[in-house]
This record gives C-alpha cells, structure tokens and sequence, in this order.
C-alpha cells in the first residue's frame, strides 16, 4: 500500500469518522488561490537560492498554473477526499509534473503554509471590507447632507431630549463607520507580515530567503520569530473583533431604522425592495431586511468568541485546534461584506419622512434646555435655580397640554416673574437646535461643516487606494 502523501508513518487507511473530524478540504478549499500564490513564491525563492534546479522550478511554476486552471474550470473538484487545500494541489500538481511536484514542499511546512494562505485570505478581505465600509460612509454623507435642515428630536433613555437634525444623527453614524473603517486599516498595518519560511516551528536549515517571499507577496517583511508565527492567530481574531464591532454599528443602525419605520414613529419608509409582506396579514410591510443585520450581528460575536476560546489554551506552537480558526472567519468576512452592501443600498433608498419628523418635535419640551441656558445667560441666574424654574414652566406646560415651544410670552411671565419677552425666541426647536453651535454640535452650520470634514477625508482615502 503506498504511504499516505503526509504520513511517514502511518500505514493504514484513516477511519471514515478520523476524516470526517480531521479534514478541513471542505471549508479550507476557499484557500486554494492563496495557497498556488505562495508556492509559487516558494517555488521561485527556491530555486533563486539554489535549492532546486530551474527546470523543477518551471515545471513546479506551470504545473502549478495548471492546477488553478483546472480548479476554476471545475476539472479538478476540490471535493475529494484529501486532507487539506494544501494536501490537494500538491497532490494535482505531482500527478502532472511527477517528482518536480515532490520537492515543492522543501524548506516548507504546512504551518508555515495555512499561516500563510490564512493571513492573505485575511489581509485581503480585511480590505475589501474596508471599501464597503468606504461606500457606506459616502452614502451615510449624502442622506446627512440633504437632511441637515430636517429637525427630529434628538433621544436620550429613548426619550426626547433635544432637538438636532436629521443629517446630524446620519454623521452619528459616519463617525462610528469611520472607525470601523481605521481598525481594518490598522490590522492590515500590524499583520502585514510574512509567515513563509518558518517551516514546522523553528525554521529550516535550508539556505532560505524569506524577505524575497515576503516581497514577492505583498508583505511589509517577514515575522519575527518563526515559533510565535506558525502558531499565531492574532490577525484572524482582530478582524473577528473588528467585524463584531462593525456588525454592532450595523445593527444599532438597524434598530433605529425598524424604530422609525414604525407607525408610532413614521420616520422614514423603507422601499418596498427593502420590505417584506406577511403570509397572513395583508396590511404588513415588514423591515425583515434590517431585522436580519441586527440578527446577524450574533453570528459575529459568536465566530469571535468562538476562535478566542480555540487559542485560550495552547502551549507553543502549531496544535491542530487552530484548524477551527477558518470557517467562524468565512462566515464573518461574508456576513459583514453583504451586510455592508445591503445597509448602503437601503439607506440611499429610503424614504425620509421630513414632515414627521419635525412633527415629533413639537412634543417632550425638546428646547427646556435652552430656557435655561437663557435664563443663565440673559438673567445671571444660578444654572440650578433656572433649572427649577423650568422644570415649574414644564409642569404649567403640560397642564396646558402644550409644548413648551408653543407657550406665549404671558404665559411664561405668570409661572416666574424672571422669564422676559426674549425668552420665547429660545425655545423655537430650530432655533435651539441651530443654537448648539459649539464644534461637534448639531447646528447646521456644525453639521455641515462634518460633512465637509468627512468627504475631504473620505477623498484622500480613495485616492490614496488608486495610488496603491
Ligand atoms: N489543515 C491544517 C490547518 O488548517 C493545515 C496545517 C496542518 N498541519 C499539521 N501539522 N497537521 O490548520
């Protein structure tokens, strides 16, 4: 019986239920375009260094190109019955180039190698993610920018609090994206580094070149230490992390959109593409669409703790848990890269209910404050003492069954003797939201000028990537 392609010593054929467990072909195959990437960088490393002959390495190089061919033509299925991607295409590739294809795996581990292919799946991914959070913010900007006029009342406890605009609370969300946006940027920064040549755990006594690897592949460098490497998974739990966090944005979005598309609310109306009906109830038109991202977000945190508890345990250096690092990372990046793309679309295509919204601030004395920052101002009060005499004018108010906003100047004088003619002018909501005028504030004025500070950063980021 012919020896198993890895295993030295192992005679028998493997127990069916052994490969069940132990074979990761059928999710680790999303690897395969990565995995030909970096033989063939290994492939010419080794013969630039003299360790296999040119010819092997141009056999190993178009044989290898052919093994993709055939992958992405569906000749070569990835659904057969070898161990791993990587156990496959070296098999594919020494069946059409014979031993050439034997002496690719020299100086070489498969540690080093699903390190490898794992951090460029990662790297690459954690960028695209990075432009579809891009997208969004620059979608995020429009809807702010033609809605900076629109009042809504601003919320704290789910609560009227103050009056802001409609583009303010849309920059809210800019801002939480654009950090999202910085913590892909960030990892890419910190993993950009090559785990090729750390071979099993040590390095190999090969005369090997891991800067010409690294180089050929994109990297910055290679790593440090080769022990630490084949056994790090640090670059999939931070974009496991950064993807949790981004899929709580996500969904805190999502649950203002399904708040606001309520009849209670009236906020905005989602398109009908966005919409789904009931199977019962004719009258329905149901925001399944963000119920799903808010949904989705516990599959996200559950693949982070999920690979954080994979590693809590293992002693130095590869140990075959690590083989659970992938699929939790798959269901990620997918999850959050059509997340991303569905909240953009529904975004630029919902209604804004301007009218609504301006409605509800006529309720829940949304400009109480600012009486008070009057009476300071105007009347040199105590800030607490023109508190009370507010919270007197909010009593009086709802006795009335009015908004504070819609009091007359006599009806302010009778509650307290200290409130003058100028104080009506404060409590207008678009004057008090207008008001707040301090940086980072929700004036239009402030608002726009985030728009403005956000779009030129915006810009630089994109032609930053048509530079690179
Ligand atoms: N399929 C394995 C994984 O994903 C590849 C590495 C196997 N290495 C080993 N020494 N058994 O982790």
């Amino acid at each position: 019986m012919s020896k198993k392609i890895a295993s030295a010593r192992i005679d028998t054929e493997s127990s069916q239920l052994l490969k069940e467990l132990n074979n990761s072909l059928p999710f680790d195959k999303a690897l395969y375009k990565e995995d030909i990437e970096g033989s063939k960088a290994h492939a010419y490393m080794l013969k630039e260094q003299g360790i296999i002959s040119t010819d092997d390495y141009y056999r190993i190089h178009s044989g290898l190109e052919r093994v993709l061919e055939e992958i992405e033509s569906g000749k070569f299925s990835l659904d057969g019955d070898d161990e791993d991607i990587h156990m496959a295409i070296e098999r594919r590739l020494t069946e059409i180039v014979g031993d050439a294809g034997k002496r690719l795996h020299t100086a070489r581990s498969r540690n080093d190698q699903v390190a490898l292919d794992f951090r460029l799946f990662v790297l690459r991914r954690g960028e695209e993610i990075s432009n579809l959070v891009l997208d969004l913010i620059e979608s995020l900007i429009k809807v702010a920018e033609k809605n900076c006029s629109v009042l809504l009342p601003g919320m704290t406890h789910l609560q009227h609090a103050q009056p802001i605009n409609f583009g303010y609370h849309m920059m809210a969300y800019a801002s939480m994206f654009r950090r999202d946006y910085e913590r892909f940027i960030d990892s890419k920064e910190r993993n950009n580094l090559s785990p090729l040549g750390c071979a099993a755990l040590a390095g190999t006594p090969h005369p090997i070149d891991r800067r010409l690897t690294a180089q050929m592949l994109g990297f910055k460098a290679p790593t440090l230490n080769c022990l630490d490497t084949v056994s790090d998974r640090d670059f999939a739990l931070e974009i496991l992390f950064n993807i949790a966090t981004l899929m709580m944005h996500i969904s805190r979005l999502s649950e203002e959109l399904i708040l606001w598309s309520t009849s209670e609310f009236g906020f905005i109306r989602l398109s009908d593409k966005h919409a789904t009906g009931s199977s019962i109830m004719p009258q329905k038109k149901n925001p399944d669409i963000p119920e799903l991202l808010r949904g989705k977000t516990g599959r996200a945190y559950g693949n982070l703790v999920s690979l954080l508890t994979v590693m809590k345990g293992l002693p130095l250096a590869y140990n075959k848990d690590t083989q659970e690092d992938k699929e939790g990372v798959f269901d990620s990046v997918k999850t959050a890269e059509l997340s991303l793309r569905v909240l953009k679309e529904m975004i630029e295509e919902m209604e804004v209910r301007d009218e609504a919204m301006e409605r509800a601030c006529n309720s829940g004395h949304l400009s109480a404050t600012d009486l008070a920052d009057y009476l300071v101002k105007n009347g040199g009060l105590p800030f607490r003492d023109a508190y009370h005499i507010v919270g007197n004018v909010v009593n009086y108010a709802e006795e009335l069954g009015k908004d504070i906003s819609q009091l007359t100047p006599q009806e302010l004088k009778s509650v307290d003797e200290r409130i003058d003619e100028g104080a009506c002018m404060v409590l207008d909501n678009r004057k008090s939201m207008d008001a707040r005028d301090s940086e980072g504030g929700t004036s239009t004025k402030r608002t726009l000028e985030q728009i403005n500070m956000l779009k030129r950063w915006l810009q630089e980021r994109k032609a930053g990537k048509e530079r690179a």
